[in-house]
């Protein structure tokens, strides 16, 4: 029998987009230059918003791991977002931090872009400025502090050489960190993009054309195995908790794994990407002012 009849016998398994390996791989691919740069990153909490506080101390870990100075500045929710701002200007012009991240979410009494706009474009590890998305806008030549989150997408699709040229890739989600820059990055690599939001009609009439899959909502259960084509990448960003304290994304991981060719699972896919993605910014900044003893 022809190997392509095999084929349709037995067709080719699953495959886990592992980004915890991936992750650590990146993570330890960076030591040489941290210990070259010497970065360090300032990370600001607001609050203690239980889910910030278990992404910050992954951030932490992953510092420690790289070599990467590791410093937080944790103020009550309710700071006002003058005060806020002031204290990003303090680490703006503190030639001894080369990063800096404000965690999201913040209270509700604090705008959001405003504190990011007060951000030094050049500290901007998270790639949330709008000079940093305004580059990545432009080609993946001019990515120089691409969002941590996207970025890191794009790196597990690298990894396992998974092509993106002339594919198509629905995004759903159109979150300014998430769905609207790793769109931008996929149609810079000649993917065929749709982004699908809380407006679109008929969603599963997108997913279904999908080659790549990119899911940023955080609804569990939002994607079922019949809003999936046979032989797609699936990438889950969603993290969510279920009923009994799980943590779970927002694709049904079971059934729709028996359909994908590749997928990401939660926890261990994306999440620990966006960590990496974050670990590789900041030595590049650290690079870019140069921060040597
Ligand atoms: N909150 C959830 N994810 C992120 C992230 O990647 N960066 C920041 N700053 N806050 C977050």
């Amino acid at each position: 029998m022809a190997l392509d009849g095999l084929f349709f016998i037995f067709p080719s398994p699953m495959k886990i987009l592992d980004g915890k390996a991936l992750s650590e791989e990146l993570i330890d691919s960076a030591k040489d230059e941290a210990t070259k740069w010497k970065p360090k990153l300032a990370v600001i909490l607001v609050g203690e918003n239980p889910a910030s506080l278990v992404y910050i101390k992954n951030k932490k870990k992953a510092c420690e791991r790289a070599g990467i100075e590791y410093e937080e500045r944790r103020f009550p929710d309710t700071i006002t977002q003058d005060q806020l701002i002031s204290e990003i200007e303090k680490i703006n012009t503190d030639d001894g931090i080369s990063g800096l991240i404000v965690q999201l979410p913040l209270p509700e009494h604090i705008q959001v872009p405003l504190v990011i706009r007060a951000i030094d474009p050049k500290k901007d590890v998270d790639g949330f400025h709008a000079y940093n998305l305004g580059k990545i806008f432009l080609s993946p030549d001019f990515e120089d502090l691409p969002p941590a989150t996207p970025s890191g997408i794009i790196r597990l699709l690298d990894h396992y050489d998974i092509p993106i040229r002339g594919q198509e890739a629905v995004v759903v989600g159109h979150s300014n960190h998430v769905g609207k820059p790793v769109s931008i990055m996929l149609l810079n690599r000649n993917a065929t993009v749709t982004t699908c939001h809380i407006h679109t009609k008929d969603l599963k009439s997108h997913t279904k054309r999908a080659d790549i899959l990119i899911v940023a909502v955080g609804k569990a259960g939002l994607i079922t195995a019949d809003m999936v084509k046979k032989g797609a990448v699936v990438v889950d960003v969603g993290i969510n908790r279920t009923e009994d304290g799980k943590l779970c994304g927002d694709v049904d991981f079971e059934n729709v794994s028996k359909k994908a060719s590749f997928i990401s699972p939660v926890p261990g896919g994306v999440g620990p990407m966006t960590v990496a993605a974050l670990i590789l910014n900041t030595v590049h900044a650290a690079k870019r002012q140069n921060l040597k003893p």
